[in-house]
């Protein structure tokens, strides 16, 4: 993940965590008659990413009071691996929708495939998704994924409904970045706990910690958009211009951009003119303005912990929560 963790820490030892990692390899290599498929699938999945998500879900396992490694420890682990895979299927259909190139380093399926290829092959991963989720032998869990996966779609709609508007209110915004990132996050950080039946007064902190974590997430994300390299990101920065997505950095510049100067940034926006776009970011603040916007929300994460029993694991989602607002990729 993120530079400033420290070797040893319980985010990157996290226990687990290599279990996950084989369960994802093995959807795959398991079904030999969808060579194809299988090939593409294997293709994302063996790319990396930070695999923050299933981090999440296996750290919040075990800081709940009742776990119980016997019991629930294999069948937490095919949730943790069902949502790194449900998050890795709605990232080949955001490329494809997003019309991006590079993702983990690598060129995007819908660049070497084509977007049909890329599409069919998201739709696989769902399926993936949902035959991991399965093993845990828990319908609740089913229910709250379905109900991740719809709000996901409606993120997804609310940004495309609301492309090119620069008009766009902080609000819609927030609502946006909720339903298409936070709640995946919320997700992670429930599932173990409603597979353990854990009680709604835990639950329901668990899921702003999640919310709030995805919130401070997607902003950083916005914010890498337009300062971070491509190198760095593993995929190419100016993207959200480049589709004409109003994200917070440009929101921030349009509001506080002197009244003289506001109809040129609106041209430039329009015109997809990234050099005076982020000259005009750079000069209004707006970086250091979304900063403090994802500190606070990250700070809303770490508070809602306190409903877990101190232990390294709280400590672990803590330092997730701050990880993510300060990172480079
Ligand atoms: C990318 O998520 C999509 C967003 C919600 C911004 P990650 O940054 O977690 O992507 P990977 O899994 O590390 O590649
Ligand atoms: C998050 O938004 C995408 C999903 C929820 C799948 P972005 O479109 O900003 O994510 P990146 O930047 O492509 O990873
Ligand atoms: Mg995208
Ligand atoms: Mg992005």
């Amino acid at each position: 993940m993120a530079a400033p963790t420290k070797a040893g820490s319980i985010v990157m030892d996290c226990p687990g965590l290599d279990r996950v990692e084989e369960l994802l390899k093995a959807t795959y290599t398991d079904h030999v008659l969808e060579t194809q498929v299988n090939a593409m699938c294997q293709y994302v999945i063996s790319a990396g990413g930070k695999r923050i998500r299933p981090r999440i879900t296996m750290l919040t396992a075990y800081g709940l009071p009742h776990f119980n490694e016997e019991l629930h420890l294999d069948k937490v682990c095919h949730i943790a691996a069902s949502i790194e895979m449900l998050h890795a299927a709605t990232l080949v259909h955001d490329d494809v929708i997003d019309k991006a190139p590079m993702r983990r380093g690598q060129p995007t399926l819908n660049e070497t495939e084509g977007n049909h290829a890329a599409v069919l092959a998201g739709d696989y991963m769902f399926t993936r998704c949902f035959n991991l989720l399965e093993k845990a032998h828990d319908f609740d869990t089913i229910i709250a994924l379905n109900h991740t996966l719809s709000q996901l779609v409606v993120g997804e709609l609310y940004q495309l409904e609301h492309e090119g508007d620069l008009n766009l209110d902080l609000d819609t915004y927030y609502r946006t970045i909720y339903a298409k990132t936070g709640v995946l996050f919320e997700l992670a950080a429930i599932e173990p706990a409603i597979f353990i039946k854990e009680d709604n007064n835990l639950i329901e902190p668990l899921r702003e910690y999640g919310r709030q974590l995805g919130i401070a997430f997607q902003i950083k994300d916005d914010m890498l958009d337009y300062s971070a390299d491509a190198q760095a990101l593993g995929k190419d920065p100016g993207t959200d211009l480049a589709d004409q997505r109003i994200t917070l950095p440009v929101l921030l510049a349009m509001k506080n951009i002197e009244q003289s100067r506001r109809q040129q940034l609106l041209e430039d926006i329009q015109n997809v003119n990234i050099d005076a776009v982020k000259k005009a970011i750079d000069e209004t603040g707006a970086l250091d303005l979304c900063e403090q916007e994802a500190i606070k929300a990250s700070e809303r994460a770490i508070e809602c912990l306190n409903v877990l029993p101190d232990s390294q694991y709280r400590e672990g989602l803590a330092e997730i929560s701050r990880m993510s607002v300060n990172r480079a990729k």
